[in-house]
């Protein structure tokens, strides 16, 4: 295949990017996008040009680096998959190709397509786990019987791996699935219950305070998800709020 890529250039967080233009060929419909990508630094860095920045890690979509706006869409035009399990297959011989890094006020850009997503390191400082007793005294989490709806609900919202999508894709920049997905995870189960009032309060105050959008119940993160994470979540975290609110 050949392709005309267009891919966002920035040098660092202060430059004023711009797209710019590459001609690639020789492409295998069987190479991942980032295979593809690392195909193309290795011409660029043969002629001497500055290879083009992305994030990028366990490359089987677990760790929630790659972070492309492909054509428009996070993670590319598939659908429950993340840029690095997007493949080349989905797209056509002669395509021209858009390549932007997620887009939102709370993930600045670092350089070319990689962005800041510390702000979500933030939010899960604030609360986003349990304080378990390590002393050699703690419990078997299996003893505790669990409902297998809830077990499941948990471990659905569990699946969250923290990638943005969410946010670049919300006309808001929100980041409530990414922030509901971790309170529901703990909400569900007994073990999460002893913290969940602090918690939610925190991870809510920390979400606002970094400055992402409120939610208005548009549905783009649920669909550019690649995990899936329901919209459900966001309602229960609302619920789990006005509940700590209550209590506090
Ligand atoms: S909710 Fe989905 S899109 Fe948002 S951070 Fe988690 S996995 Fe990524
Ligand atoms: S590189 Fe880890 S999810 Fe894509």
């Amino acid at each position: 295949m050949k392709l005309i890529l267009k891919i966002w250039r920035q040098e660092n967080a202060s430059a004023k990017g711009k797209m710019v233009s590459y001609n690639i060929s020789n492409v295998s419909p069987d190479m991942s996008f980032l295979e593809m990508m690392d195909v193309l630094n290795e011409e660029l860095m043969a002629k001497e040009i500055d290879p083009v920045a992305f994030d990028h890690d366990c490359r089987e979509g677990i760790c929630g680096s790659c972070s492309m706006f492909i054509n428009g869409e996070a993670h590319g035009p598939d659908r429950y998959i993340t840029t690095c399990q997007l493949h080349m297959r989905k797209f056509k011989d002669g395509d021209t190709i858009y390549i932007e890094p997620f887009r939102a006020k709370t993930f600045p850009v670092i350089k070319d397509l990689v962005v800041d997503r510390t702000a979500f390191d933030r939010i899960q400082h604030s609360g986003g786990f349990i304080s378990v007793n390590t002393s050699g005294n703690t419990q078997d989490a299996n003893s505790i019987p669990i409902e297998k709806t809830k077990a499941d609900m948990a471990f659905d919202a569990a699946t969250c791996i923290g990638c943005g999508a969410c946010v670049a894709t919300c006309k808001n920049s929100s980041a409530m699935l990414f922030v509901s997905a971790k309170v529901s995870q703990f909400a569900l189960l007994p073990q999460g219950e002893v913290e969940a009032t602090d918690r939610v309060l925190n991870m809510v105050k920390q979400m606002d305070q970094e400055g992402f959008g409120n939610c208005t119940n548009t549905g783009a993160c649920e669909v550019e998800c690649p995990k899936g994470i329901s919209l459900n979540n966001i309602a229960r975290m609302n619920r789990e709020l006005v509940k700590a609110q209550l209590k506090k």
